[in-house]
């Protein structure tokens, strides 16, 4: 199952926006090469796109809210390096064990619906003190 990306995923944060959507699509590439019987190189491949755009984008995030003084940032940065202990778990067993339905389902689970509701959650309600701070 694929992931769309729709508006009811955009924060209004213009720079965060872009990321998520290439976040979005990381995953929905994984998620192809777990399926479609690629082989474990290419599940490799599309997990190590994801890990690295994950940090990349999170380090980003983060930096705006600290930028913002954003007063949740402690406990968002932690749900942030919890879900990259989950990718690191993740990549490992997939390289391990292969693209097994259960972990396909895992994946979906604890990476691509987490993400979803991450951006809907504590993503939008960061990006709502942001833009009060931002100079119109
Ligand atoms: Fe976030």
């Amino acid at each position: 199952m694929a992931y769309q990306w729709d508006r009811s995923l955009e924060t209004g944060v213009p720079a965060i926006d872009n990321q998520h959507k290439q976040l979005v699509a990381a995953v929905n590439s994984l998620l192809d090469a777990c399926q479609s019987g690629k082989g474990t190189a290419e599940v490799a491949r599309t997990m190590d796109f994801l890990t690295g755009y994950t940090i990349k984008h999170f380090s980003d995030e983060e930096k705006i809210q600290k930028q913002y003084e954003y007063p949740d940032y402690a406990i968002h940065k932690r749900y942030h390096d919890a879900f990259k202990v989950t990718v690191g778990e993740l990549t490992k067993r997939l390289i391990k064990d292969g693209p097994s339905e259960t972990l396909i389902n895992e994946v979906n689970i604890s990476i691509g619906d987490w993400l979803v509701n991450h951006i809907k959650g504590d993503d939008f309600r960061m990006a709502a003190y942001v833009k009060t701070k931002i100079p119109a």
